[in-house]
């Protein structure tokens, strides 16, 4: 057995049980490629310092590629029986090159910097999957707002009528918020893709590694410069928890207007049936359940995040094995993340918008009292208050007929204004009818960011072209990995192709 290569200090192997409990081996399955890569990289820098021969290197390189086509193949599985993949990979190339030759293979390097050098490589190839997921659905919901531009409805403030607005300009709010979400996630890559390689187990090294030339043949934009930070420090992956739990929060606000909205009260939105479930007991039944387990799903991030915090806050600074915990958070939250964008872009792709019922609940609405309290300020110099004070009663009037807005007229206006404001406020009935008239008031918005069609094309035109921006500083950071993996691929042929 190779269970005992760093065990020469202690007199037992790890108890059965205590092995099992302290063994990340099953979270590592992540980080297997990324540590293959690390310790490449590594090598070829420690051979290229003259710290190792280049025979050496050459069949270090070898043992590697072949774990890693074995792995690939499904021949290797990773054994419980070791700590984890770092002592795992190191075992099998000791079991091949023996401990002369393949013993040379962690010179100037530890456990430390080599689990943050993987988890931060792992990590920025997820956050890139995640980015481009987001953007995929921010281009969904862009290409449903196109199709609504006009389709009105009404606006809420706590689940109440608020104002008439459009649909179009709901979808572009979460075009919004999700490139923010996009520009929070890039923002924490820039922290995330730095190399810890080289800092050692906590202090650097006697040997004279290269940090740079590792940060540079994986693709990383610099290195994480002080060694007891590049392995005590986890903050860049509980910023990327945070990143995430936050785009989950949004994401499930949609989940659950959708929810809503696609309840038989409201028949808003009906889901594509490929996005729906039926009732094992009721024939009739489609239900919501991706949308609800969308919402679910952000709660767990809440969670995964909360336990990545509370793992760290009390470990000491330098690695302390609490840090292993923080890596089957980080990994769950992105993929469960990253399942909820797909989904719920899916659900975009394929909504049946009711319009015609958007339209009928609008037309109904007093949510244009707004509109003709702002119009009475504007026509007759009344104050605000004094507007608001005057349509309110005429809504609770309206409300106690069990009649709209739109069957009034002007008449009703002055006859009440009389009586609370002591003034008679007329108006012409041509003015009322636009004042009261649901359909006409998103056109009579004027400012900036609001439900005004104009306003509606011209964000959308603008969202549409931050969307192609993005994308491209995306396609920059994917195509730099991309460059240094094949970099690295060459190199690694070329030193075992040499002489
Ligand atoms: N399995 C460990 C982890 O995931 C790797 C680092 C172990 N380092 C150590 N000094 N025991 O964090």
């Amino acid at each position: 057995m190779d269970t005992g290569i760093y065990r020469s200090r202690l007199n037992k192997r790890l108890e059965k049980k205590a092995a099992g409990f302290l063994s990340s081996i099953d979270v590592d399955e992540e980080i297997f490629e990324e540590d293959i890569d690390g310790t490449q990289a590594h090598n070829i820098m420690l051979y290229e310092q003259g710290i190792i021969k280049k025979e050496d290197l050459k069949k270090i390189l070898a043992a590697l590629e072949n774990i890693r086509n074995l792995k690939r193949a499904g021949k290797l599985k990773l054994d419980m029986n070791y700590e984890d993949v770092h002592e795992f990979l190191e075992a099998q190339v000791l079991r091949e090159l023996g401990y002369e030759v393949g013993g040379k293979l962690h010179t100037g390097r530890s456990r430390n910097d080599q689990v943050a050098l993987d988890v931060r490589m792992k990590l920025r190839s997820k956050l890139n999957s995640l980015s481009s997921a987001l953007l995929s659905l921010v281009r969904e919901l862009q290409i449903c707002a196109k199709a609504n531009l006009d389709t009105l409805m009404v606006l809420y403030t706590h689940t109440q009528h608020a104002q008439i607005g459009l649909f179009s300009h709901y979808l572009l709010a979460y075009g919004d918020v999700l490139l923010r979400d996009f520009e929070r996630i890039e923002d924490c890559y820039r922290r995330v893709n730095l190399s810890p390689l080289g800092a050692s187990a906590i202090g650097g090294s006697t040997f004279n590694l290269n940090r740079l030339r590792t940060a540079e043949l994986l693709g990383f934009d610099g290195i994480v410069e002080n060694s007891i930070d590049a392995v005590s420090s986890r903050d860049f992956a509980q910023e990327a928890a945070g990143a995430v739990a936050l785009l989950m929060v949004n994401l499930s606000r949609i989940a659950e207007d959708f929810v809503i909205w696609s309840s038989s009260e409201f028949n808003y939105l009906e889901l594509h049936d490929a996005y729906a479930s039926p009732s094992s007991v009721m024939p009739h039944k489609k239900n919501p359940c991706s949308l609800e387990l969308i919402k679910a799903k952000a709660g767990l991030t809440l969670g995964t995040l909360t336990n990545m915090l509370a793992t760290v806050k009390g470990v000491p600074t330098g690695y302390s094995r609490d840090l292993q915990e923080t890596k089957a958070p980080l990994w769950l939250c992105l993929r469960e993340a990253e399942s909820a964008l797909e989904v719920l872009t899916g659900i975009v792709r394929s909504l049946k918008v009711n319009r015609k019922r958007m339209r009928e609940v609008a037309m109904e609405s007093h949510a244009s009292a707004v509109n003709l309290a702002e119009g009475l300020v504007k026509e007759t110099g009344l104050s605000f208050r004094q507007a608001h004070m005057l349509v309110g009663r005429l809504v609770k009037e309206t409300v106690n007929k069990g009649l709209k807005l739109t069957d009034l007229n002007p008449k009703a206006l002055a006859k009440l204004s009389k009586e609370i404001l002591g003034k008679k406020i007329e108006i012409s009935e041509n003015l009322f009818t636009k004042l009261v008239n649901p359909k006409l008031f998103p056109k009579r918005l004027s400012t900036l960011g609001s439900s005004n069609p104009e306003e509606i094309k011209r964000m959308l035109k603008s969202q549409e072209a931050k969307l192609v921006e993005l994308k491209k500083r995306l396609m920059l950071r994917l195509k730099k990995i991309e460059k240094a993996e094949e970099r690295l691929r060459k190199t690694v042929k070329a030193y075992l192709a040499a002489d």
